[in-house]
């Protein structure tokens, strides 16, 4: 590939390929493998390549844009903060921040109700892991296999996936934690054995060495996960018992992504320390946030608090977090997920019924995954884990050509929504789904 000219025509889906191609770098691949799709605008669940090309968009860009695309509301807000107050650095007060700070209080569970504000969900849950270290005096921090906590060195460490610690030496003290689920062919730990587990390790830590255990509530980029009955509620009563905070990272969840505010809300259970993004902003402006406890904020009433960025509370991102929980609430989007969920599950479980490669499907709110195996009998995933395979593949053409776009991973895909997509627009992405799946269920075996 050659140097690409700026006298090149770029505004052509070909013309941005081959320069973002050659000169800018894509994340988690070899630049070889990649193949972007260009895009020029997007509006409600939907967006085009530059020729004119429709995709319904089904996972919401990276499960974040949950209000869909192009929200006026939204838009304006941003502009008018960016025109009366573009930047104020991190020792002033602003009134988006202060806003902010009061929503996001009224809106998190129990006690939770003061934020420190980042530029995305891998830096709030380092400081996260910060904070816990500084608030007990602790180092050690437990996380999950099957997780992703994010790509920076702390979060990556945290983030058990097997290439993503390749190069990296990661930070001290993480001590990783069996995941209740091990795949469809082995399935799920009953919760007593899962809980019986997670109490041994820490047992064998030390529990006094343990600042924090940080868990997604429902496991999101490994899986669409949510836990076993009594597992979310075990674990908050581990952690209680032995001083050890416990962080839920709901970049992902949280926001209405699985019927509920926060993934945390369908189990009453009361982290002590929550972490956000995606959502937060629905992407508009890239903005995430470390909400604590009561006790934790008054610690550091005395305590520093060693940390900081220069786009902390930044007033773009406040103000458009602020519209965005706007439009969540004033269009019922919480409650539409949790409906229109009800639908998902439907269709979901009608595909597992009429396809044999469709092994497994989960699902809450608009939260949901297809796993998709080989043989029906044994649950031989249709690609190994980590890895992919021509059937998949094909599917993943299939589905681009057919203007679905979604998130293939191994051996599944997943049904990620803005929530306001209707039941109609859900019932076209599923009639793509259905047809896809005549590729899949040829390489079924049994
Ligand atoms: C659960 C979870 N935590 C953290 C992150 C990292 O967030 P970001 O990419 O905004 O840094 C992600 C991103 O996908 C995530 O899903």
């Amino acid at each position: 590939m050659s140097q690409v000219s700026l006298e090149a025509d770029l505004s052509t889906g070909a013309g941005m390929v081959e320069a973002c191609r050659h000169h800018t770098l894509f994340e988690w691949s070899a630049q070889s493998h990649v193949d972007p799709i260009p895009v020029a605008r997007a509006k409600g669940v939907h967006f085009w390549t530059p020729e004119g090309k429709r995709y319904i968009d089904f996972n919401s860009q990276l499960m974040c844009v949950n209000i869909g695309h192009g929200h006026e509301r939204v838009i304006r807000a941003v502009q008018d903060q960016v025109a009366r107050l573009a930047y104020a650095n991190p020792f002033m007060a602003t009134e988006a921040r202060a806003r902010l700070g009061v929503k996001l209080a009224e809106l998190c569970p129990g006690d939770i109700d003061a934020f420190f504000f980042t530029n995305g969900g891998s830096e709030a849950n380092e400081n996260a892991v910060r904070i816990a270290r500084l608030y007990t005096g602790r180092h050690k921090v437990l996380a999950r296999y099957r997780s992703y906590h994010g790509g920076t060195a702390g979060s990556l460490t945290l983030t058990t996936h097997p290439s993503s610690s390749h190069s990296e030496t990661g930070i001290p003290g993480v001590v990783h934690i069996p995941h209740p689920y091990h795949g469809i062919e082995r399935g799920w730990d009953a919760t007593e054995k899962a809980l019986a587990d997670v109490e041994e390790i820490i047992q064998l830590e030390g529990p006094q060495t343990i600042a924090a255990l940080i868990l997604e509530p429902v496991t999101g980029t490994n899986g669409v996960l949510p836990p076993p009955p009594g597992y979310l509620e075990g674990i908050r009563d581990l952690c209680t018992r032995h001083g050890i905070l416990m962080i839920a990272d709901e970049v992902m969840s949280g926001f209405g992504r699985t019927g509920a505010w926060f993934a945390v809300n369908h189990w009453g259970v009361v982290p002590d320390i929550l972490t956000m993004a995606k959502g937060l902003t629905s992407a508009y402006v890239p903005l995430g946030a470390v909400g604590v406890r009561r006790g934790i904020a008054e610690h550091f009433e005395s305590n520093v608090l060693y940390g900081g960025l220069t786009y902390n509370s930044h007033p773009l991102g406040c103000a458009t977090a602020l519209a965005t929980i706007a439009v969540y609430e004033d269009e019922g989007l919480i409650e539409r997920a949790r409906e229109t969920g009800k639908l998902m599950r439907s269709l979901l479980d009608d595909l597992k019924d009429r396809h044999p490669s469709v092994g497994a499907t989960r699902s809450i709110g608009l939260f949901g995954i297809v796993e998709l195996v080989r043989n029906r009998t044994t649950l031989e995933p249709l690609a190994p884990f980590n890895g992919t395979s021509p059937e998949m593949k094909a599917l993943g053409r299939f589905f681009r050509e057919e203007g679905l776009y979604t998130f293939v991973r191994w051996n599944t895909f997943f049904t990620n929504p803005p929530l306001c997509i209707t039941e109609s627009e859900l019932h076209e992405a599923f009639d793509i789904i259905d047809r896809g799946l005549a590729i899949t269920d040829r390489a079924v075996v049994d």
